[in-house]
């Protein structure tokens, strides 16, 4: 049991999770890159199992950017056939854990295998609430956005909505996650600090947590380090630091 178990206003309700660094992984055991995201998978269960036993409630995975199609062509078959055997492996654990589970992302571009795969994981866990998990696959940020935009204009066209009614929150809802809250906490494992292209719109006031940590060996003891220092920030939303201290006296 750790600190933030105890407390659950320290605890982040939407957690997001730039899965990165299995590559490396792999070719520090001179492995081919495959097994190292062969290996992430173990991290993939660990997380989410995480999640659910301490009652986050949103987890969204980076799993496959709009970009990763650059990569070699070896890789990305590699990666979509993974992406298969785990979802029909995993599907029934996840369905018995309470997990509902869903994809965002442009998932027209995926084989009709996996396709399938996706609709039936979503179909079978569609009445689970204990953990909402988010695969983003074939997601981009910009795409998310862009594909808002044209939503909203095709309703102007339509006549339904007028260009004034195009707000923060009427955009918002037509973004991916809409009905979630936007993400507490976003972790980037393999050391990079960068976005790269993940949750854009919805990051903009996240707590950013970064760590070397390769994503393969992200454990149970990295995580608890992730929302310890989540647990120390003060999120001030523009405020003063004064503000957000008399609003939490206020509270208690
Ligand atoms: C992240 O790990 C997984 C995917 C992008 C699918 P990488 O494959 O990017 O690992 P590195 O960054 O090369 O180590
Ligand atoms: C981001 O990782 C995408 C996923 C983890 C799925 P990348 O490894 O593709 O990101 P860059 O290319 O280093 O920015
Ligand atoms: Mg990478």
């Amino acid at each position: 049991m750790t600190d933030t178990d105890n407390n659950k206003n320290l605890m982040p309700q939407h957690i997001a999770v730039v899965m990165d660094g299995n590559g490396r992984w792999a070719n520090k055991r001179l492995l081919p890159r495959t097994a190292g995201h062969k290996a992430g998978v173990k991290s993939t269960r660990r997380i989410v199992e995480l999640c659910a036993r301490k009652g986050v409630r949103a987890l969204t995975l980076f799993a496959f950017s709009s970009e990763n199609w650059n990569r070699p062509e070896q890789e990305v078959s590699g990666l979509m056939s993974l992406f298969v055997s785990t979802l029909n492996s995993e599907i029934t654990k996840l369905e018995q854990q309470g997990v509902r589970i869903r994809f965002i992302g442009d998932r027209s571009r995926f084989h009709d295998k996996l396709q399938h795969s996706i609709a039936q994981a979503e179909n079978k866990t569609a009445r689970n609430d204990l953990l909402q998990l988010n695969i983003a696959a074939n997601y981009g940020g910009r795409w998310d956005i862009v594909n808002a935009a044209r939503k909203l204009a095709q309703k102007i066209a339509e006549g339904e909505l007028t260009p004034d009614q195009v707000t923060e929150e009427s955009f918002a809802m037509e973004l991916a996650l809409a009905d979630l809250p936007e993400p507490d906490l976003f972790i980037r494992t393999g050391g990079e600090q960068r976005i790269s292209n993940f949750l854009l719109w919805q990051s903009a006031y996240s707590e950013l947590y970064f760590t070397d940590t390769l994503w393969p060996d992200f454990d149970e003891e990295h995580f608890n380090d992730a929302l310890l220092c989540y647990s120390k920030r003060q999120r001030r939303f523009g405020k003063t630091g004064k503000q957000i201290e008399e609003e939490q006296v206020k509270a208690v």
